[in-house]
């Protein structure tokens, strides 16, 4: 049977931080996202931080309003982004986890421990009609916890796996068969490249890749649009 189509969504956060390393305007992401549209890009991440290190609250403005594709917008679960988002009204929010003194989102949430005020958050993005996504470890527990307050997606953390625990496909399966089955659409992302993106985007569960970093790279060498198809290509292929 011919498994459901993947997504891409490109994560644009380190254009903002090429932007920024000369504090000027160039590149600016929204020219990039405009340019990247029929390149095989589904969606457009960006993750606006409490620091504002790489996007900032322009940026995030002028990126939802163009609503060219759909905008899934990282944010940790604060007042200040609670406000935000709400404003804003992107396609859907992934809420992350938080650190200042962490260099990219090193873990998942801890859904279990913080059910109550998330579920609070959630209804209230909901309310403003924004798709809420949980960004958690392959976990069941955490899984289960993200269906009981209300989530409608669950992105899986695939850092452990693409940092080189081969082993981790196995937990990254179970909890992605298991999302399904608590009635929520399942995502994944951290970390992939075209050498491990295949193994999670074989995952039938898994309808949605969020990639970033990797992206920018390659596309020192062969240009966004082309690291972006072949992302895409490699994606698809995994799915045959
Ligand atoms: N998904 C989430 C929730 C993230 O926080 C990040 C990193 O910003 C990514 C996906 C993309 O990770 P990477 O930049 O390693 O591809």
């Amino acid at each position: 049977m011919a498994l459901a189509p993947i997504r891409l969504g490109v994560n644009l956060d380190h254009v903002a931080t090429v932007r920024n390393a000369r504090g000027g305007a160039h590149p600016d992401p929204l020219t990039i996202a405009k340019a990247l549209v029929g390149s095989g890009m589904d969606g457009i991440t960006i993750h606006l931080r409490e620091d504002r290190r790489h996007i900032r609250d322009a940026d995030a403005e002028a990126i939802c309003a163009w609503a060219g594709k759909p905008v899934n917008f990282e944010m940790a679960a604060t007042a200040d982004m609670l406000g935000i988002a709400t404003r804003l009204k992107p396609h859907g929010v992934c809420i992350v986890p938080e650190r200042r003194a962490e260099i990219t989102t090193e873990g998942g949430l801890d859904v279990v421990s913080r059910r109550a005020s998330l579920r609070q958050d959630i209804s209230r993005l909901h309310d403003a009609g924004i798709r809420v996504s949980l960004f958690i470890d392959p976990d069941p527990a955490q899984v289960e916890a993200a269906a009981e307050i209300g989530a409608h997606v669950v992105e899986l953390h695939t850092g452990a796996y693409a940092n080189g625990r081969p082993n981790e496909i196995a937990r990254l399966r179970a909890a992605a068969t298991l999302t399904t089955k608590l009635g929520l659409e399942c995502h994944a992302g951290h970390g992939l490249t075209f050498s491990n993106v295949q193994l999670v985007a074989a995952l039938p569960e898994v309808i949605e890749l969020n990639i970033g970093h990797y992206l920018i790279g390659e596309a020192l060498l062969i240009g966004l649009p082309n690291a972006i198809a072949e992302m895409k290509r490699l994606m698809i292929e995994a799915r045959l």
